[in-house]
């Protein structure tokens, strides 16, 4: 029994449309060479499958329901608890881009593709997220769908359409990978189509120079994908967070910890010290990195209920 979660953005669903995958995104690696309209069925499987209940062991909780669109993929919470309420360890991050990362989560160096990662929340303990006992508990479930059925065999005719362990986290990486944001009011500055305010501006002066933050946070998705320690209260070496969408993924840190913008910044204890002035300008320019347009797209929202095929 399909259960989309139900919640915000059904308004403007629509099946009509998908994003490209971007160039630099790892194409699956196991996975036949897919054609067009089978990338873009796996893209719409992908999606369904994110927004679905039903792949947590009690139907509760989907990928969507810790990785929201309005927070770019992240939560608003410190942390998220699993759906036996034990409570989660880690903050939920964007995953806006995240199809560039070449090292998933916060801490962990060993995960590497986003077909991995799909475990993890699904089936882990540690803490428990969606407490699914098994692949085929799971398999059950999907497979036993009449919808799923024509998606998969859509999305995968040279498996004939199977639904396995491979083909199940195949999909949800191809959605995961068009979740891209690069529309934001620092895009369109950049490409001389709009204008940063002035306070923003300073705080792309000061990011870039003297407070040395692009050190790290450098390149397109404004991480160079490196593990630090940058404060003593957090002893572990952790990625790099991207700064896309920052001004609506708060809190901060891995463990939620720095409820602010300015905290987070302020977290940073290498950094030089600022004046109350160059902190606002800093805030001020990290909040042009917010995308409105992936925070709205409708082809990356909660999909209509009703089977597409
Ligand atoms: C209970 C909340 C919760 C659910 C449900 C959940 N996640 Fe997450 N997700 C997290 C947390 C917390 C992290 C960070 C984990 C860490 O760093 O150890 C994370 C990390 C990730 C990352 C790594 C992002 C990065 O920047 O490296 C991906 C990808 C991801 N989740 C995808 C998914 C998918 C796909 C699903 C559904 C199959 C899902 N998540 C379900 C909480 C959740
Ligand atoms: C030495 C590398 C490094 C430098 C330099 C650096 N950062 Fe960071 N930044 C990190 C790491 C690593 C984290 C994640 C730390 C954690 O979660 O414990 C982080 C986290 C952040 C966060 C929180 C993001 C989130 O999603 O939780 C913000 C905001 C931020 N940095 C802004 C800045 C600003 C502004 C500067 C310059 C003043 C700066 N950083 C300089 C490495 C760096």
């Amino acid at each position: 029994m399909l259960r989309l979660l139900a919640g915000v953005c059904l308004l403007f669903a629509g099946w009509g449309t998908f994003c490209q995958a971007a160039p630099a995104q790892t194409p699956s690696a196991m996975g036949a060479e897919a054609s067009a309209s089978e990338q873009a069925a796996r893209i719409q499987l992908g999606r369904r499958l994110f927004y679905d209940a039903d792949l947590s062991g009690d139907g509760s909780m989907a990928c969507a329901s810790c990785h929201e669109q309005r927070h770019a993929f992240a939560d608003g919470m410190p942390t998220h608890a699993g759906i036996t309420d034990e409570a989660g360890v880690r903050n939920v991050p964007s995953l806006g881009n995240v199809g560039a990362f070449k090292t998933l989560t916060w801490l962990d160096q060993h995960i590497t593709t986003l077909e991995q990662q799909v475990s993890t929340p699904v089936f882990e303990h540690g803490p428990v997220e969606m407490g699914m006992p098994d692949w085929p508990t799971l398999l059950h479930r999907v497979s036993g769908d009449a919808c799923y059925q024509k998606l998969f065999a859509q999305a995968f005719k040279a498996e004939n359409g199977r639904i396995d362990s491979r083909t199940v986290p195949e999909a949800l990486a191809a959605f995961e990978r068009t979740l891209i944001s690069r529309e934001s009011l620092w895009d369109k500055a950049q490409q001389k189509k709009a204008d940063l305010p002035e306070g923003a501006q300073r705080g792309a002066a000061l990011f870039f120079g003297s407070a040395r933050c692009a050190s790290c946070h450098t390149g397109d998705v404004f991480s160079d994908q490196s593990f630090y320690v940058i404060t003593p209260n957090h002893p572990a070496r952790v990625r790099t967070p991207s700064l896309r969408n920052v001004g609506v993924t708060a809190p901060y840190l891995h463990d939620g910890s720095a409820p602010t913008l300015n905290a987070a910044i302020q977290a940073h204890t290498h950094s030089p010290a600022f004046s109350p002035m160059d902190e606002k300008a800093l805030e001020a320019f990290l909040q042009t990195l917010t995308d409105q347009s992936f925070l709205h797209n409708p082809a990356l929202a909660l999909p209509p209920e009703s089977c597409p095929v």
